[in-house]
């Protein structure tokens, strides 16, 4: 449903500060999956999803985004029947909250796509309890007398109220609070599990990678370099180590314990309830 054909991008082209920020990237995402993409900071991460809703468009090559094709020419109006389709949380999102009261910010999105105002309103009543809000008392508060954690959840919510079929998510837990980071992130998890949706999480967090992605992409340098299940990444000992990852703390436990008990398993568990099922397995047959 997303598809890169050898798109490149150069920040600033034609001038002396010219820099190539995406080198001939061609990858795919379909519908429906849990994406992570993790890389060095500067690698290209949020260039390559700045093209999702033609935010950036390639300076060569071409993308598919849904049942538009985006090439360097194309024009912004044909843009506007993809951009709500595509829910794009940038980087500290609370910086562009600006209306007077919550209900206006979260409104904000669908009325200016013509959306339903009421349904989108019951969604986000909704979301707001779900992150423990008392929804119809924060709908009237000012968003700039919230906590930076609460101004996240808003600006998350003001995006989530507009279904997007594609969520794309640049770190969004960032400086969260641990409680709401889980609220947050199982609220994702939920929209990809139960609502079909497809989810694109760009992130530092190696435990965020394990939990919730269905395949993890890798970028250096510009460019894609690998895209496999995250059991298969972090069971490639030497692709971590080449790539300085860090492992997640489910696959730390299983290695301490192998070591431990000088044995292997034959998987790589990326959850606490996948790890105690392997791990009772393993046990009952050593017993016997
Ligand atoms: N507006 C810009 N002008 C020039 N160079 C930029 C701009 N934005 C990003 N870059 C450069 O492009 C490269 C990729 O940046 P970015 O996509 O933000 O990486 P990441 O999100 O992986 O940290 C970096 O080297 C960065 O300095
Ligand atoms: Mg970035």
């Amino acid at each position: 449903m997303i598809k890169f054909e050898d798109v490149s991008f150069t920040y600033q082209q034609h001038t002396p500060y010219e820099y190539k920020a995406l080198n001939l990237i061609t990858t795919q995402f379909e519908q429906g999956k849990y994406y992570a993409i993790i890389g060095k900071t500067g690698s290209g991460k949020s260039t390559l999803i700045q093209h999702f809703n033609g935010l950036l468009k390639p300076s060569r090559g071409e993308l598919q985004v849904l049942d538009v094709q985006i090439t360097r020419k194309t024009k912004d109006k044909v843009l506007q029947k993809i951009r709500k389709r595509i829910g794009m949380v940038f980087q500290f999102p609370e910086s562009q909250l600006f209306e007077q009261t919550v209900e206006h910010e979260i409104l904000f999105g669908p009325k200016n796509y013509g959306l339903d105002l009421n349904k989108a309103r019951q969604r986000a009543v909704m979301l707001l309890e779900q992150l423990g809000f008392d929804a119809e008392k924060v709908m009237q508060q000012s968003p700039f007398l919230l906590s930076g954690g609460q101004m996240r959840k808003v600006a998350l919510v003001a995006i989530l109220a507009m279904e997007p079929d594609v969520l794309v998510l640049d770190e969004p837990t960032a400086g969260l609070d641990p409680k709401s980071k889980r609220q947050v992130m199982q609220l994702f998890k939920e929209i990809q599990d139960k609502e079909k949706k497809t989810v694109i999480l760009v992130t530092h967090d190696m435990n965020d990678v394990a939990l919730y992605a269905d395949e993890v992409k890798v970028m250096k340098q510009g460019r894609v370099i690998s895209s496999q299940t995250p059991e298969e990444l972090f069971s490639d000992k030497e692709y971590v180590q080449l790539l300085h990852l860090d492992l997640p703390d489910i696959v730390q436990l299983q290695r301490d314990v192998e070591a431990r008990l000088d044995m292997r398993f034959e998987r790589l568990a990326m959850t606490e309830v996948e790890f105690v099922k392997m791990y009772e397995v393993w046990r009952q047959q050593h017993e016997r």
